[in-house]
């Protein structure tokens, strides 16, 4: 059997299978990951533009990688092949539950529903100092909160900071009841999420186009293109 065919088989076996995605499932919408050759974190120090004291420190180079961001969200990306199939894959009860790393939104805007955002969503605007509520728009226009003048920023979990517990604890006990994870285009270099994979108590699958650390663990990793493997794979369903 071809790679396909061995994920086709585990997919096919599985009672409770679980999906945990990072940046390499949007890459085929056109969003660029963090680490591969042409990654963000090739041009952008992570420590400068994505540490949470760099909203103090340096509010300019903080809201200017994020509001690049922000704004090409809301232009024209959307969710690619690989998302769709997830999401067709809930709707008839294959996935059971997905936890991604992403913060554009693409597995909802695709029609999956019973998500974890590990690392929250860019859609959603706060004030730092005092937590109000604020718009996209606000923060594009580099706007101070409405109600305390202080600096506004997406609720997404920086660097230096913790995730939140009621997901992170939803993906842990999901994972845990696993007999199937299915890992697609994450490097698994940032914790606690790369942790996350070792909770699983059944079979693990990887998509990945480079290696992680935790490849020898897993007991399938095809090193191709996510959207082109999932195709695939539905099709042999
Ligand atoms: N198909 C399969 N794999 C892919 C594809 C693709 N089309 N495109 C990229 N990849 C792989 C890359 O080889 C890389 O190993 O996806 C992986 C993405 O890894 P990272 O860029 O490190 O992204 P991720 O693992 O999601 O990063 C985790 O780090 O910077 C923080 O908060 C940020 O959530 C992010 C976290």
């Amino acid at each position: 059997m071809n790679k396909a065919e061995q994920l086709a088989s585990l997919v096919r076996n599985a009672k409770h299978m679980v999906v945990l995605t990072g940046a390499g499932m949007s890459t085929e919408s056109g969003i660029p990951d963090f680490r591969s050759s042409e990654g963000l974190w090739k041009k952008y120090d992570p420590f400068t533009v994505s540490h949470v004291d760099t909203i103090d420190n340096d509010y300019d180079a903080f809201h200017s990688f994020y509001g690049q961001r922000i704004a090409q969200q809301l232009q024209n990306i959307s969710p690619n092949e690989g998302h769709n199939i997830l999401a067709r894959w809930e709707a008839a009860g294959i996935v059971k539950f997905l936890a991604t790393q992403n913060v554009e939104n693409l597995h909802q805007r695709a029609g999956s529903k019973n998500v974890a955002q590990l690392h929250g969503g860019l859609d959603h605007i706060y004030c730092h100092h005092c937590g109000t509520p604020s718009t996209l728009e606000a923060f594009l226009e580099k706007k101070p909160c409405s109600s305390c003048g202080g600096r506004l920023r997406p609720n997404i979990v920086l660097f230096g900071e913790m995730l939140p517990q009621d997901v992170w604890s939803q993906a842990f006990t999901e994972i845990a009841r696993s007999d199937l994870l299915l890992i697609i285009g994450t490097s698994l270099r940032v914790s606690p999420v790369n942790q996350l994979p070792l909770e699983a108590r059944g079979k693990i699958a990887i998509i990945n186009m480079d290696e992680t650390p935790f490849d020898d663990k897993f007991d399938l990793v095809i090193r191709e293109k996510a959207a082109e493997v999932l195709r695939e794979v539905e099709s042999l369903l």
